[in-house]
């Protein structure tokens, strides 16, 4: 089995958002992790008009080229890292939206989540966890929470996460646990599809 490979989720797309500060760190950190291989998947580069198709994509597959581009790399990965803002105690409109447009493609694969803002953006964590149940991914508990004091230091006081060394061994707590099942959720699917074959 070749080893599974993990999207870390930039969640949102405006201008100087913090979010893909955030992404890079945890990139750095995942090179440590030999048993995974981690890209960027930035939501930039997958721009996605307002759903606002006749029906749900678990009846339909959206076959625009832009639906196709994003389910596809969705598809490709085994599994997920949300970097997620908090909007309103929510996550991004832009990430619920990209959500939409899927279905089938992020089914028995694992994710986690490494949130910020006010409270580490817990309050957005936890709402992404519960969508991700109906799209039948695995939300795992160890997450990475970056609260108000380390992201006012990293936006406006010109600090580092290594300024912050208690940040670091949470996520690769987190990796590690995702690692575990990333590869028996992967194990498990290659396993199923042969038996179906
Ligand atoms: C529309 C909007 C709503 C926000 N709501 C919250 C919130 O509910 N809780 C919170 O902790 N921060 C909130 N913030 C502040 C964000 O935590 C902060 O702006 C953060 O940098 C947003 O992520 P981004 O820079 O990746 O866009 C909000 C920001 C925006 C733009």
């Amino acid at each position: 089995m070749s080893k599974p490979r993990i999207g870390i989720i930039i969640s949102t797309t405006r201008e100087g958002r913090f979010g893909d500060r955030v992404a890079r760190w945890v990139a750095e950190l995942a090179v440590a992790q030999t048993d995974i291989e981690t890209e960027i998947v930035d939501l930039r580069d997958y721009p996605l008009p307002f759903f606002e198709a006749a029906a749900s994509p678990a009846y339909v597959p959206i076959e625009t080229p832009e639906a196709r581009k994003w389910a596809n790399k969705i598809a490709e990965l085994d599994g997920y890292i949300f970097i997620t803002a908090e909007y309103n105690h929510s996550i991004s409109g832009v990430l619920k939206n990209a959500v939409d447009y899927l279905f089938a493609e992020p089914n028995r694969k694992p994710a986690a989540f490494v949130g910020y803002g006010a409270v580490g953006g817990a309050r957005a964590v936890e709402q992404l966890r519960l969508m991700a149940i109906e799209l039948d991914i695995v939300p795992l508990k160890k997450a990475v929470h970056i609260n108000m004091e380390p992201m006012l230091g990293l936006l406006r006081e010109g600090k580092d996460f290594a300024d912050y060394p208690y940040l670091a061994p949470t996520v690769t707590t987190m990796l590690d646990e995702l690692s575990w099942y990333a590869q028996t959720l992967k194990a498990g699917r290659q396993s199923a599809q042969r038996d179906a074959a």
